[in-house]
């Protein structure tokens, strides 16, 4: 099977967990839940659940409890978005090839229809402990993604980013790095890490795997930076021009082209190697990490 045909049933065996996991009678709020779905389906790449699965193959690919993570990554990712590309935030109208969820069902329900997806995850991530025979490791793998989704990571790196941009707050390297750390790596190291947790790895592999996903984090940041101004709207499915209307320092801004693609560059190498020093199944893994350096959505 070539790496395309596989990651194209990745991504679709995810959509289909995406489905069943969504599909819940949720009485007089099923209109919420209507959004939180609309949130969730579309085109998006479904990186963190696969870059997950990817991970645990490399120890023990068959966890029980990947599903219940894998789908709860997915979650919290897609609140992410949908708060991101609010008024308040980024002020964005499209997002996975249609309109955002605040521009469809307006603000006070993008901002419930996030606040529903990042409970749901945690929901659905608990209900693992149903499935599980190892519910320490279990635990673990929720500590992970709580610390990782929250003002230690996402959140912290998100409030750092539109607090930077709405004070006018010049961008230094140091705090550009900090944003890009947490804002986008920090979900990726959770991927990578419960992926690595769940399959068995030692402590000592799991810091290894947190190695590797923090480079591969901000090379995709950077990337993401890049194609914000050279990607196209029918690819990428979101605006093209966010950052430079909302006056915002990125990468590029503060590094300029050819350093930027230098750096995506040279982090994934960093990936690369760490990923290579593990045994196990890491053909899917290295070729996924090779695509994203020059992905273009
Ligand atoms: C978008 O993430 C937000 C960033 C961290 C750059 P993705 O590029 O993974 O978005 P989807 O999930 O494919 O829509
Ligand atoms: C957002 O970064 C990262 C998140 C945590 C959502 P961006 O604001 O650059 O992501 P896009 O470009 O809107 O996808
Ligand atoms: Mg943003
Ligand atoms: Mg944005
Ligand atoms: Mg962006």
């Amino acid at each position: 099977m070539s790496f395309h045909e596989d990651l194209s049933l990745r991504v679709e065996k995810v959509n289909k967990l995406l489905e069943s996991v969504m599909k819940v009678d949720t009485g007089l709020s099923e209109y919420l839940m209507e959004a939180m779905r609309y949130s969730v389906y579309g085109t998006g790449k479904r990186l963190r659940p696969i870059l997950m699965e990817a991970s645990a193959e490399l120890f023990r690919g068959d966890a029980p409890e990947l599903p219940y993570f894998m789908a709860a990554i997915e979650l919290i990712h897609s609140y992410s978005l949908v708060h991101d590309d609010m008024p308040c935030i980024d002020n964005d109208e499209y997002r996975r090839g249609r309109k955002t969820t605040h521009a469809v069902y307006g603000e006070t329900t993008a901002l419930l229809a996030g606040d529903g997806l990042l409970n749901f995850a945690y929901e659905t991530a608990a209900a693992a402990f149903n499935d599980t025979k190892d519910p320490v490791k279990t635990a673990n793998a929720l500590k992970i993604l709580a610390r990782k989704a929250g003002i230690f990571g996402m959140v912290g790196g998100q409030a750092v980013d539109v607090h930077c941009e709405k004070n006018n707050d010049p961008l230094t390297q140091e705090k550009l790095l900090y944003i890009h750390e947490n804002k986008t790596a920090a979900l990726i190291e959770a991927a990578m890490m419960i992926g690595a947790v769940l399959g068995g790895a030692s402590q000592t592999d799991v810091k290894k795997m947190e190695e590797a996903a923090s480079a591969i984090g901000i090379a995709f940041q950077i990337r993401d930076d890049i194609l914000d101004v050279v990607g196209t709207f029918e690819e990428l499915g979101k605006p093209i021009g966010s950052d430079a209307d909302n006056d915002k320092d990125t990468y590029v801004t503060l590094f300029g082209f050819d350093k930027a693609k230098e750096d995506v560059q040279m982090y994934s190498d960093k990936a690369l190697s760490i990923i290579e020093s593990f045994g196990g199944d890491k053909e899917f893994l290295l070729k996924l990490v090779e695509s994203l350096i020059s992905r273009n959505k």
